[in-house]
């Protein structure tokens, strides 16, 4: 059992320390938010993760898991910070690091005995130095501490999945003692342990986060391209993976990336690069290729309805991605917003996420559940792939819409089966070109039994 303090009572600082609970640590989570330590006191949590409420739940009742507003008590007898606080972009996208700031000054002053600092916000490239110097600075008298990057890789949705299965675990410092006892908090999730110095652990972060950017920016280009074709970049994504050289995973075309990491990490990334004198071409390429998602999206959306003024139109699902309430840099609040620019009445559902959009964009109706919001909808827009949309009962939606249009940026319904059942149907890069496409000539129902 080791003392574990956790900064920050975000996506990944509460996934941190309720799995470090989990495997028998004894962790407080220390937030300067006093509404979200009470809140997390009385079991409330500020997020939605799957399975985190169950687990803070079981530490907290355990005694293994503890909330605090106060340094000084938290610290008095932690021998491991982890820093787990917000990273936003800055104005020319470079990572605001205020957060951090406050919290290494807050540290250096109530540590009372030796300490080892871990950071786990992504933070650019040379932070971890900045950190110790900032701890040196202001610790009232010389106390021995040490700074290992130990970046997370935790995805939202499946974030205790990962934390507790990691494909790897990366400590960055050229202290081998501190190094080595962050490697053995480690020790029981079994995953290789790459050692390396701060800046190289800082870096690993950026490049996985970008690289993995790349790979959906690639494949929508792909899919604009197999569109224009008459290909279907879904096969072509099936296709391609089956190649161990390149893999199937994220290489869904989409509406983009949204997210609170491959924005603004690839943002980050581009910037430093430029501060130092070079071109990020690819990087600039991946946000230009992702920032043009939504337009393209909006294209479709004409084709099958023409001029968008008085139409309703039905947004199903409003998070980024599935299994998360968190709307940061969701592609629907663009679409959202462009259409209402069209003069569009614009609905929505969302199984976790409304109450968060709501407070973003006031002028969406909520609907109660998918069917409730196609009712008197002129199309149906996927913006996130929620399970639940997959199964539903398409012919009662058909039945419900003023007009049968879905626009499906999700690519999770066969374009075949769409058509087939009467709908003016659109995926991403499926199989349709602009001179007369496949999916046109497929059989309606309704061709049929005209027949
Ligand atoms: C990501 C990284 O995966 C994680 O390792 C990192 O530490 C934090 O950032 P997360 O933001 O939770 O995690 O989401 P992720 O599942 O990676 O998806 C990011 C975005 O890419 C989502 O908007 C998703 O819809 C989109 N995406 C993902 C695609 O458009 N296509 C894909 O094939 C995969």
């Amino acid at each position: 059992m080791k003392n574990i303090i956790v900064v920050g009572a975000g996506y990944v600082g509460l996934v941190t320390a309720a799995c470090f609970a989990d495997l028998g640590n004894r962790v407080i989570v220390l937030d300067i938010d006093k509404s979200k330590i009470e809140g997390l006191k009385k079991g409330v949590l500020p997020i939605y993760e799957p399975g985190l409420e169950e687990m803070v739940s079981r530490n907290t009742t355990a005694k293994r898991m503890d909330f605090t507003t106060s340094y000084p008590q938290a610290l008095r007898e932690a021998e491991y910070v982890f820093i787990a606080v917000g990273t936003p972009s800055g104005v020319d996208g470079e990572a605001d690091l205020k957060h951090v700031q406050q919290a290494a000054e807050a540290i250096a002053e109530a540590m009372t005995g030796p300490l080892i600092v871990v950071n786990k916000s992504t933070v650019p490239v040379g932070t971890g130095d900045w950190v110790a110097d900032i701890i040196r600075a202001h610790q009232s008298k010389p106390i021995p501490f040490a700074v290992v990057s130990n970046p997370e890789f935790l995805r939202e949705g499946s974030a205790i999945l990962d934390f507790m299965n990691p494909a790897r675990t990366v400590l960055g410092s050229l202290d081998p003692e501190a190094v080595e006892k962050v490697a053995q908090l480690h020790l029981p999730l079994r995953a290789p342990i790459v050692v390396t110095d701060l800046r190289t652990a800082e870096m690993i972060k950026y490049a996985s986060n970008a690289f993995l950017a790349t790979r959906i920016s690639f494949i929508n280009e792909i899919a604009n391209i197999c569109e224009a074709l008459g290909a279907d970049v879904k096969e072509v994504a099936n296709g391609m993976g089956y190649d161990p050289r390149i893999g199937r995973t994220f290489l869904e075309a989409g509406m983009g990336y949204g997210g609170s990491c491959f924005p603004k990490d690839v943002q980050a990334l581009a910037h430093m690069a430029a501060e130092k004198g070079r071109n990020p071409q690819l990087l600039q390429a991946v946000m230009d290729i992702n920032a043009d998602r939504t337009r393209l999206l909006m294209e479709r959306v004409h084709e099958l309805l023409g001029d968008l003024a008085g139409k309703d139109i039905g947004l199903l699902g409003l998070t980024f991605k599935p299994n998360t309430d968190d709307m940061r840099e969701a592609p629907s609040l663009e679409i959202a917003r462009r259409l209402v620019k069209k003069g569009v009445v614009v609905h929505a559902y969302d199984p976790v996420g409304m109450e968060r959009a709501r407070d973003m964009m006031p002028e969406l109706i909520m609907a109660e559940d998918p069917y409730a919001l196609a009712e008197g909808c002129d199309a149906l827009i996927v913006c996130t792939d929620w399970n639940e949309f997959k199964h539903l009962d398409l012919s009662r939606i058909l039945q419900m819409m003023k007009q049968p249009v879905i626009v499906d940026g999700r690519n999770i319904y066969d374009p075949v089966v769409l058509t087939r059942l009467g709908f003016r149907y659109r995926g991403i890069g499926r199989g349709y070109g602009p001179d007369g496409s496949p999916i046109e000539e497929v059989e309606t129902e309704a061709k049929v039994s005209e027949k």
